[in-house]
């Protein structure tokens, strides 16, 4: 497969604070990745220095062959990677609809809006309601409806289920099922296993600031036991 993004050797600070020693990970085109560990070990800071928030870095990391580390932060969705952040970001004073218009297409390949609204119909039913109004589980879907428009091909997410109703976690992994029928490629942080192991190819196992391991979802099951100690779920 060939690798849409590879990590190397990618350290991270924040001021003095050392958080990320040496994370190796290459995500290929197509696959749906999922970053496993304990509270604290570095996968937020992963995906914001892969996104390029966090400027303290030093290592690799190529996009689709790219530089990413001289990309600057807001040319970062341009060169095709889209982050949705745990805490999502809608903006509450805006609609449904004013909120998904707001990111720029930056490529070709993006969805219409008719495309999202098939997707998630419940946005469209609520096309004019503002943000305010809506639920965690509208807000998760509306902040990843959004990014689907830019055209960009990497999707990644930080804990896209956490606080929601099985039904709504249900259906984003539905939803991001039929992404990755579409070929996007996906890369999120997860700690529902049931919900992982439904929609990732591959997880890797972070501790400590570094992946400590690298599998497919067919040895999920072998590994269950030993990942209930690690990550103490
Ligand atoms: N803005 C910040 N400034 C300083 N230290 C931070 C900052 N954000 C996170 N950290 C520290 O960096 C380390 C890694 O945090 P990070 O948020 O990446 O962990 P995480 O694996 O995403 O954890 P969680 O499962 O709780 O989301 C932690 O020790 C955390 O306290
Ligand atoms: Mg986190």
């Amino acid at each position: 497969m060939k690798p849409l993004l590879q990590v190397s050797n990618l350290n991270a600070w924040y001021g003095e604070s050392h958080v990320l020693h040496g994370v190796d990970m290459t995500v290929g085109e197509g696959e749906t990745i999922t970053i496993l560990g304990r509270n604290g070990v570095g996968k937020t800071t992963t995906l914001r220095t892969i996104m390029g928030i966090i400027r303290e870095r030093k290592g690799e990391i190529r996009f689709d062959g790219k530089d990413m580390l001289s990309v600057p932060l807001h040319r970062t969705a341009h060169v095709g990677l889209g982050f949705v952040p745990e805490e999502r970001g809608i903006f509450s004073t805006l609609t449904v609809e004013e909120n998904l218009m707001l990111p720029p297409v930056v490529a070709d390949g993006g969805m219409s809006i008719r495309e999202i609204y098939d997707l998630f119909p419940n946005l469209e039913e609520r096309r004019s309601s503002p943000g305010t109004k809506l639920s965690g589980g509208e807000q998760q879907m509306l902040a990843i409806a959004r990014i689907l428009r830019t055209g960009v091909r990497l999707l990644v997410l930080d804990e896209p289920t956490e606080g929601l109703a099985p039904v709504i976690v249900q259906r984003i992994g539905e939803v991001l099922k039929k992404l990755k029928e579409r070929g996007m490629t996906v890369l999120l942080v997860e700690q529902n296993f049931r919900f992982a192991s439904r929609i990732a190819d591959r997880f890797y196992l972070m501790d400590h600031g570094r992946m400590v391991a690298d599998f497919p979802v067919a040895e999920l099951p072998a590994r269950m036991d030993k990942l209930h100690k690690v990550l103490g779920v």
